[in-house]
């Protein structure tokens, strides 16, 4: 064999796991779509750095730098600069008891481990969780909503048809103000039961609030959907991106607080802020055994985060430059004031200019889900035969210079289909008729022209004409 083999073959040689990791994806091409000059960026990206907030956090960052350097050194503790995680659990329990009444009391020491940003952090844990066990033989597989976060996919180690279990949520529609909500309900816990049945599954992974559609799964039901899974001793992965204590994107009227049991491992990310630019990230689990063989990961890939990023942040944590509330508008500081502003107004003229200029819109033919946390609008679409939203991102991309994402994104994996009739909607047209549009663009008239050619591009294919 080994003097047959063609040298050229044998240096593209991947593990399948490196096989599912570089090949073009949504990500990859998305991130590339972003920096592209010149085009309505209605895709994604780092919103403090489109706002005068950039300025300031860079500032502090500078200061805690001269004031820090010479305390941090780039062997230290596997869990964490120690005032670092100090400070986030005393911001930690402080949020928690705010929001909730209840004490956390998480113990800096045992119950949080820094990580290099959240997508990093998470490619660690469902690797380790997830996969094939060479003791038993047998592939552990991972269970997850659909839709589900952009980048999940690719970090399953033998591809997502064969790992992540998929259960495709329904939509309940209201006609009569254009919207719909993604909710689990009976069927949806029924589905979950039963997938978590499954002797392979070994985690469930969702993303909260419910990215990409930046609604809110009610406490209720992420209560009982962790009870569901620590009955059956599955571990329950809680992606909180762009929940408290930070970014805290949350709306005032919904609440949204990480459920704390003995199978729940809370994930964080401070990248939101980008502070000196890096992205850093949190594992948060009150359980300590599983937090001390989660240390060793990190120990064993040479995982630990930069000392300096983690500087920069507690700095800014203790002076209360991050957000410190929960849109309280006589505490916000200036820069939660300026980020929430930003974002506010962009998520208006999304919803204003859909109303106002979009025809399909007014006819029903798109329908918007309200974010209640997050910075994005998720849209479902009625399309003429033949034309999908990946129809409409590569259309808008290459006539209007407008970045959208297509549901196809956040739409993958295999579903787990026991009982066809409890599956919530058909994952083959979820993806095409739904698409995603970011808030941040720099400026207003550039978010408005940018949602307008949407609109516009809709319209044409539904042949409307102006
Ligand atoms: C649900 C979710 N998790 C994680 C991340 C990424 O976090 P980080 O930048 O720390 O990798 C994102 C980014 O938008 C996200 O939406």
């Amino acid at each position: 064999m080994a003097t047959s083999m063609n040298p050229e073959e044998r240096l593209n040689r991947f593990s399948t796991f490196g096989e599912v990791l570089s090949q073009e994806s949504w990500t990859t091409r998305l991130l590339d779509d972003f920096v592209m000059s010149d085009v309505y960026n209605l895709g994604g990206g780092q919103v403090p750095r489109l706002t005068k907030v950039d300025e300031l956090i860079k500032w502090a960052e500078i200061r805690s730098l001269l004031e820090e350097t010479g305390k941090v050194h780039a062997y230290g503790k596997i869990r964490g600069w120690p005032p670092y995680l100090e400070a986030y659990a005393r911001r930690y329990n402080e949020w928690y008891r705010k929001e909730t009444g209840g004490n956390l009391e998480l113990d800096p020491k045992k119950h949080i481990i820094v990580v290099p940003s959240l997508s990093a952090g998470n490619l660690f844990l469902v690797q380790s969780f997830c996969g094939l066990d060479e003791k038993s033989g047998v592939k552990y597989k991972c269970v997850g909503l659909i839709p589900n976060y952009v980048g999940i996919e690719r970090q399953f180690p033998s591809g997502p048809e064969k790992t992540f279990i998929a259960i495709y949520q329904k939509m309940k529609i209201n006609e009569n103000n254009g919207t719909f909500k993604f909710e689990p309900d009976q069927d949806t816990l029924e589905t979950l039961e039963n997938a978590l049945n499954i002797p392979e599954v070994n985690a469930y992974y969702g993303p909260r609030p419910n990215n990409p559609d930046g609604s809110i799964i009610s406490q209720e039901v992420l209560e009982k959907m962790v009870k569901l899974a620590e009955k059956k001793g599955v571990k329950f992965i809680q992606d909180c991106a762009y929940a408290g204590p930070d970014p805290n994107y949350v709306y005032d009227d919904v609440k949204c607080v990480p459920v704390f049991s003995d199978n729940s491992i809370i994930e964080h990310t401070h990248s939101k802020y980008g502070e000196a630019g890096d992205r850093l990230g949190e594992w948060v689990s009150k359980n300590e055994k599983l937090m001390k063989r989660l240390e060793r990961v990190v120990a064993n890939t040479i995982f630990h985060t930069q000392q300096s990023s983690q500087a920069y942040t507690q700095r800014l944590m203790e002076q209360q430059v991050l957000f410190t509330t929960l849109m309280e508008k006589d505490a916000l500081t200036e820069i939660d004031k300026t980020y929430r502003e930003f974002l506010k107004r962009n998520i208006r003229t999304i919803l204003d200019t859909f109303r106002k200029e979009c025809v399909s819109y007014k006819e029903n033919k798109v329908l918007v889900c309200k974010p209640q946390g997050a910075f994005y609008v998720f849209c479902h679409v009625d399309l003429p035969e033949g034309i999908t939203s990946q129809t409409l991102y590569r259309d808008l991309k290459n006539k209007k210079r407008t970045i959208i994402v297509p549901g196809d994104a956040f739409v993958f994996g295999k579903p787990y289909n026991p009982n066809p009739e409890v599956l919530g909607y058909d994952p083959l047209t979820l993806g095409a008729k739904t698409f995603r549009l970011s808030a941040v663009e720099r400026t207003e008239e550039r978010m408005r022209q940018g949602v307008l050619n949407v609109c516009e591009q809709i319209d044409h294919y539904n042949g409307i004409h102006r």
